[in-house]
């Protein structure tokens, strides 16, 4: 059994990513804890969902840093102070340069509402819905230097239905986003993820061979 993983979780906003993972920790089901919550907003409303669990946050306020090195720098001290096994951006609305991605290399991942490597970026509901697409979801990904294009975790599927619109369309991918983080934060938890390149196997995945739910296509435990 492998110890209990130290998790920073960075957030810009309302943080539903972040209290859903709070409560797969607390429910038991992650080897895990969350020793920090991290933004770069002093107004993130998410960062309640730490505080009523008294977990101690930072706000690194982007405002304060003439430059985006000179701000990455302190968040990635800020990161550091707690030698976190695994960095989660859960809804982290920044750009991270190269050198703080690289001191975090192989333990920060990423949660992107779209199915990754299409609509990186923003506004990916809108332009998935602009293109008639009929399949949409959400990715979990080791970050990398660029944008949206590190080695993907996991990934979940979920309909466009033909009355959607922005609203309803984010909030089924966003119930995907949940349970994918979960499973992916599980499995590095559980020391079960390796990386080869773009490549992430997932180990003693029982599942493997069974048919994937159709709502849910990345690979189960
Ligand atoms: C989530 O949909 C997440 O995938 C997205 O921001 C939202 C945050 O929601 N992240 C990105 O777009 C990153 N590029 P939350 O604050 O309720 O977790």
């Amino acid at each position: 059994m492998s110890a209990i993983k130290k998790i920073s979780v960075l957030i810009s906003g309302r943080g539903s990513n972040l209290a859903s993972l709070l409560d797969a920790i607390d429910a038991g089901r992650i080897q895990g804890r969350v020793v920090r919550v991290l933004s770069q907003r002093a107004d993130a409303a998410g960062l309640q969902h730490a505080e009523k669990r008294g977990i101690p946050t930072t706000v690194v306020d982007v405002k304060a840093y003439p430059t985006r090195d000179a701000f990455d720098a302190a968040l990635g001290d800020a990161i550091a102070v707690d030698t976190p096994d695994l960095v989660v951006l859960a809804g982290f609305m920044r750009v991270l340069g190269a050198a703080i991605v690289q001191r975090f290399a192989g333990r920060m991942i990423n949660i992107h509402p779209a199915l990754l490597p299409s609509y990186p970026g923003l506004h990916t509901h809108q332009r998935a819905l602009a293109d008639g697409v009929k399949w949409h979801g959400c990715t979990v990904h080791f970050v990398t230097p660029e944008v949206d294009v590190g080695p993907i975790v996991g990934q979940s599927v979920v309909p466009v239905l033909p009355d959607d619109d922005e609203a309803s369309l984010a909030a089924r991918v966003l119930d995907a986003e949940h349970r994918l983080l979960e499973d992916v934060v599980r499995w590095f938890c559980a020391d079960r993820l390796s990386v080869d390149g773009q490549t992430v196997t997932l180990r003693d995945n029982a599942e493997s061979t069974a048919e994937p739910p159709t709502s849910c296509q990345h690979p189960r435990d």
